[in-house]
């Protein structure tokens, strides 16, 4: 897969100024490392919405959009008109039949089930206690100590383990303190950190 990706990546810049198509995808892989500052400046110029056409090759012609009109419209009032279609769910099949990969009727079914929950006012008020406190005593005792020993730390990574434990807790009813002092290392944090960045390369290197 590696080498298929740096294939394309030569040929892409070997061919930068011989179509926009060409150009979209090299400009993407470019910037593949700092993916979510480049879609940010992208999407900004396009005003929340933008066709992205890959080279005729690479059958990579999508849309992507930041507008939640449009994303209201594609995942809850008109569903069955998009459907995420086999490739997608070949992308997502770490994440087996879970509602992320799901179509049609079992997709339905689970967010009809998800939504009953999120929408339940108990689950709101839960939700807002554990990230409170979450917020008192990980996040700013962590930030605290880190300002008083004067050690960097990447905010990244800080702000990661603070929501991998408010989903744990929120979830699973267990709180794995990802986020502490010792900045410790959980094994299926990492496998989950690992799986998100592996349904990401497949999902740049799908076509190629
Ligand atoms: C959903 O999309 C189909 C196909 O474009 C269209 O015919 C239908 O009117 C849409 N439904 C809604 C609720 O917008
Ligand atoms: C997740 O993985 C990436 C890439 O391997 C790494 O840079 C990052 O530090 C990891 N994050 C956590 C919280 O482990």
């Amino acid at each position: 897969m590696i080498v298929a990706f740096l294939f394309i990546f030569i040929g892409c810049l070997w061919s930068f100024k011989r179509s926009s198509r060409t150009r979209m995808l090299s400009t993407l892989v470019l910037n593949a490392h700092q993916l979510h500052e480049f879609a940010t400046r992208v999407l900004q110029k396009s005003r929340g919405t933008l066709e992205f056409k890959g080279p005729w090759f690479a059958k990579m012609d999508f849309i992507i959009t930041s507008d939640p009109m449009n994303v209201h419209y594609i995942s809850s009032k008109n569903f069955s008109n998009y459907p995420k279609g086999p490739d997608l769910r070949m992308i997502l099949e770490p994440f087996g039949d879970g509602v992320f990969a799901a179509d049609g009727n079992l997709w339905k079914m689970q967010r009809k089930m998800i939504h009953s929950v999120m929408k339940h006012n108990k689950f709101e008020s839960a939700l807002e206690k554990t990230i409170y406190q979450k917020l008192e005593n990980g996040l700013i005792p962590v930030l605290d100590h880190a300002s008083e020993v004067g050690i960097k730390v990447d905010l990244q990574d800080v702000f990661q383990r603070f929501t991998f434990d408010n989903i744990c807790m929120s979830v699973l009813g267990i709180d794995p303190n990802y986020l502490s002092f010792e900045f410790p290392q959980v094994a299926y944090a990492n496998a989950f950190n690992a799986t998100e960045q592996a349904v990401f390369i497949a999902t740049l290197c799908q076509r190629v």
